[in-house]
């Protein structure tokens, strides 16, 4: 039997026992959706969790507003978030509470912030801004690592009406500068570096010649976190303890500003098919509302929650489940600054255990890392506080789910496998815990009100059970995304204009028989290396950038670690042959170009690509090599000896590999 039977035997043997997996009676019943809950009214469901999961300065008058592709909810609205996320929990006697329970990457480095405390170190930092000049409509840029200033600073900014964007700490300077000149940052908040497995990573120098990129960054609030040498510009920069510390903390002396729903709260720049980012808009209210809502039910958080979400919070993942959904519902989190490997790979279950953590929402990657090094490390600790597991930023294949659950969920907790993207803002599919039957690899069901589907080539609806097709979603959601930064065009081509009036999520995915959906990954140019959305054409344009490299052609594999992993093909200039050590210097430039994320993990140095007669690479074949299939039809190909050859170099550069 073939590696491929045995595992399709395997996955099938694992769906055959799905039905271990129904809700348990006891979680059922104490579980917050109960029998009943698909069957409400959407539109009824989302206005009452607009009035009373959100506290509003003056109440919205109108639900929704769908004008294809524009949608608007919670219309005539005014609203804050920072509000929303700290102060009315205060007001209302939640001022000990717990927000989160932050560890710093050296485990001695612990801090409790309750939301009283957190209160006042918002109104602290957001003193400082104002003091900087920033007020409402001020674009900032946000350059941090895991540390509390982050929610911090994301929470004072739109206490006083700025939006901002978050650019992930592990993006290069090109990558920020972009950012920041896209968006026209004004300011820029970052941190002289993050701690990475014991060693200071630098942000502040990249921060710099990023800036020197963007001249519309005037100032630069440096948070002193790792102690590495930074420069200091005088006149734009300041250091955070400067600014800060000395402010006020008096919450009534600086009010939240009254928003429109509609108001921008951030861009998330997301990789996509094109070299540049979409700069992706998220409004006040619906975002607020859809990711706060979202959380509750699909979490099943209770007052005495302990949440942690393992994501970085400069993904959506981060800024949806860390700060705003979670803060909206006065939870108490985890926050972790850096790696599950530091000091020893137990690092995550030692902090589930301490803090008790009732709630684990992790990638796929992360899960599959966890198997590789073996579940003793979980075993030493007790993890019986566990109550629901999640999932989310790519596929999760059976064997994970179900190692999941029973390495360390103890065969007790439910797994929410919940499908959503940047775009979405909010959780689009995913079961609820304690009333969906769930199944290993499967999203399920569609949240209430989200009109999900699966349409074949012609736009027609694929019923359930008949097979595979394009991800679609038919109608607005409250989180969903505005449109994307100062580009209507291209929001209308990339989302809206393969079918009429039906968002394109760009994934593949079916309906079973249930009704429960199968998520299959991105039938696009779109990579996901653990979790992370990388574009095959913004590498490809790295690499061409490189003053060697002619041409290049990049392509993903399958890896059991990573999900997807980076393979390129490159021709260098004047036909010179590759050796190991330009391999290592394109990856280097790969990570200076856009971050370390994008390295690629093969190169195959050849000197032709497949292309067509019209000249298109053909990334098709690339792919089946970088698989090692069968190659697909070849009749098209202006010289078909080329693949041929490329697959013989391939081999030699896996056999390298070992
Ligand atoms: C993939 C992350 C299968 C998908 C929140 C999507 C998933 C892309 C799942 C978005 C899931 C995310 N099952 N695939 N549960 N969740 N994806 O924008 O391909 O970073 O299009 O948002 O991740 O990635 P993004």
């Amino acid at each position: 039997m073939t590696q491929a039977q045995q595992n399709n035997q395997n996955i099938a043997a694992l769906l055959l026992e799905q039905r271990r997996y129904p809700p348990s009676a006891d979680f059922a019943a104490q579980a917050n959706a109960g029998e009943g809950f698909y069957d409400q009214d959407p539109d009824t469901f989302w206005e009452n969790e607009g009035r009373n999961r959100l506290s509003w300065f003056t109440p919205f008058t109108t639900l929704k507003q769908w004008d294809p592709p524009f949608a608007k909810w919670y219309l005539g609205g005014k609203i804050n978030a920072c509000y929303n996320c700290v102060d009315r929990h205060v007001e209302n006697g939640l001022g000990a509470k717990v927000a989160y329970h932050w560890e710093g990457e050296n485990p001695a480095d612990r801090l409790t912030i309750t939301y009283a405390d957190l209160q006042q170190r918002v109104v602290k930092a957001a003193n400082a801004f104002k003091h900087l000049g920033i007020g409402k409509g001020t674009h900032v840029g946000i350059y941090m690592g895991m540390v509390p200033e982050l929610p911090v600073t994301m929470l004072a900014l739109t206490r006083i009406g700025a939006p901002f964007t978050v650019v992930f700490g592990g993006f290069s300077a090109d990558s920020l500068g972009g950012r920041l000149n896209d968006m026209q940052c004004e300011h820029l908040i970052t941190q002289d570096g993050a701690w990475r497995r014991g060693k200071p990573n630098p942000l502040k120098p990249i921060a710099d010649e990023a800036m020197a990129m963007a001249p519309s960054v005037k100032s630069c609030v440096v948070l002193r976190r790792a102690g590495n040498e930074v420069a200091m510009t005088d006149g734009r920069d300041h250091w955070w303890s400067d600014l800060v510390d000395g402010q006020s903390d008096d919450a009534a002396a600086c009010p939240c500003e009254p928003m429109d729903s509609e108001d921008l709260l951030f861009l998330m720049y997301s990789s996509g098919t094109t070299g540049k980012p979409k700069g992706v808009v998220h409004t006040t209210a619906g975002y607020l509302c859809g990711t706060a809502t979202t959380h509750h039910y699909i979490f099943d958080i209770k007052p005495e929650t302990v949440y942690w979400c393992a994501a970085d919070i400069g993904w959506i993942t981060g800024h949806s489940y860390i700060v705003f959904g979670p803060l909206v519902n006065a939870a108490t989190s985890v926050m972790y600054e850096s790696t599950p490997d530091y000091p020893d790979k137990d690092r995550w279950w030692d902090i589930i255990e301490r803090y008790k953590v009732t709630v684990l929402y992790c990638a796929p990657t992360a899960i599959r890392t966890h198997m590789k090094w073996g579940p003793e490390y979980a075993h030493k600790h007790d993890l019986s506080s566990l109550k629901v597991l999640g999932s989310v930023g790519e596929p999760i294949n059976p064997e994970a789910w179900v190692w999941y659950r029973d390495h360390i969920g103890g065969g007790r907790t439910p797994v929410v496998d919940t499908w959503w993207q940047t775009e979405n803002g909010m959780i689009l599919v995913s079961p609820l815990p304690g009333l969906t039957t769930l199944k290993p690899g499967s999203a399920t069901k569609p949240f209430i009100g989200v009109q999900a589907a699966v349409f074949d080539n012609d736009g027609k609806e694929i019923p359930p059970g008949e097979g595979a097709g394009f991800m679609v979603v038919k109608g607005p959601w409250p989180a969903m995304l505005r449109g994307l930064y100062n580009d209507e065009a291209r929001y209308r081509d990339v989302y809206w204009s393969r079918f009429e009036n039906t968002y394109l999520a760009g994934d593949g995915a079916r309906v079973d028989e249930d009704g429960d959906f199968w998520l299959m990954g991105r039938i696009d140019d779109v990579m996901n290396v653990s979790g992370h959305r990388l574009s095959t054409i913004e590498i490809e344009s790295a690499l061409v950038d490189h003053p060697e490299v002619a041409e290049a052609a990049v392509t993903a594999r399958s890896d059991a670690i990573t999900g997807q992993a980076v393979v390129a093909y490159v021709i260098l200039k004047g036909g010179k042959d590759g050796s190991p050590e330009k391999s290592a210097e394109l990856r280097e430039h790969v990570a200076k170009v856009i971050g370390p994320i994008a390295k690629p993990a093969n190169i195959v140095f050849t000197p032709e690509l497949p292309k067509t007669r019209s000249g298109k690479i053909m990334r098709r074949l690339l792919k089946d090599v970088a698989e090692n299939r069968t190659l697909g039809d070849t009749t098209t190909l202006a010289d078909a000896s080329v693949v041929d050859e490329i697959a013989q170099r391939a081999k030699l550069e896996a056999d390298k590999e070992g």
